[in-house]
């Protein structure tokens, strides 16, 4: 199982928290962007954030909570991440969406906030290279692990194995010391305010693991 740390909520400032990720053996920086319009939080802008993590070492994992993917998506491949996953309730058309991140080889996502169900993205589970379940509703961190997304989780690795698909299923927030043996069948696990609300990032790390 792997980890990215999302920098959300922080006890210290982004740059210092960007240079203690840079010092765990954490496999992601987990980067969530939010346009106050999908969500209600809003993020550093682009520009803002390209600066936070001019020091950063790790790849990138870039979560967009936003209505319009598209100039996102055209601004955060410039930092050449590592997947870049968008939510499937935004009304959009979602396979271009993927085609475009696809496009600049980068690997493409989809993620379901918590009364979102796998039937709804079936149709994408062939095409997408993450799927991301929200356990919390998308929008701020330090929020409390919802149980009823956990199924989502057993139908994703069933269907994986039954159609062979190649996608790896991610599952983002609330997730801590306690609840981190529920997420033991996922492959990616984003935690925030537990290890950056910390001293010992890595310590941290090391109880997730
Ligand atoms: C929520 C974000 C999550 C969140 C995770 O909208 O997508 O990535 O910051 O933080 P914790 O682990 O504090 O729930
Ligand atoms: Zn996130």
């Amino acid at each position: 199982m792997k980890i990215a740390i999302s920098f959300l909520k922080s006890k210290y400032n982004l740059k210092e928290t960007i240079k203690k990720i840079n010092n765990t053996n954490a496999d992601y920086i987990h980067v969530d962007v939010m346009d106050g319009k999908f969500v209600q939080n809003t993020s550093n802008n682009y520009l803002e954030i390209k600066d936070i993590l001019k020091e950063q070492k790790k790849p990138l994992d870039v979560h967009l909570m936003t209505k319009d993917p598209i100039k996102y998506i055209i601004d955060y491949k410039n930092l050449s991440p590592h997947i870049i996953t968008i939510h499937y309730e935004i009304n959009k058309n979602i396979d271009d969406l993927i085609d475009l991140i696809h496009s600049y080889n980068i690997k493409a996502g989809i993620s379901i906030k918590p009364k979102t169900s796998i039937e709804d993205i079936e149709k994408y589970l062939d095409k997408v290279d993450n799927v991301l379940i929200m356990s919390v509703e998308p929008g701020f961190g330090g929020q409390k692990f919802m149980d009823s997304v956990l199924y989502k989780i057993d139908i994703l690795n069933k269907l994986r194995k039954e159609k062979n698909y190649n996608y790896i299923i991610s599952i983002d927030g609330g997730i801590n010391y306690e609840t981190k043996n529920k997420v033991k069948n996922a492959d990616l696990i984003i935690s925030g305010s537990y290890i950056c609300m910390s001293d010992n990032y890595q310590e941290k790390i090391d109880s997730l693991k």
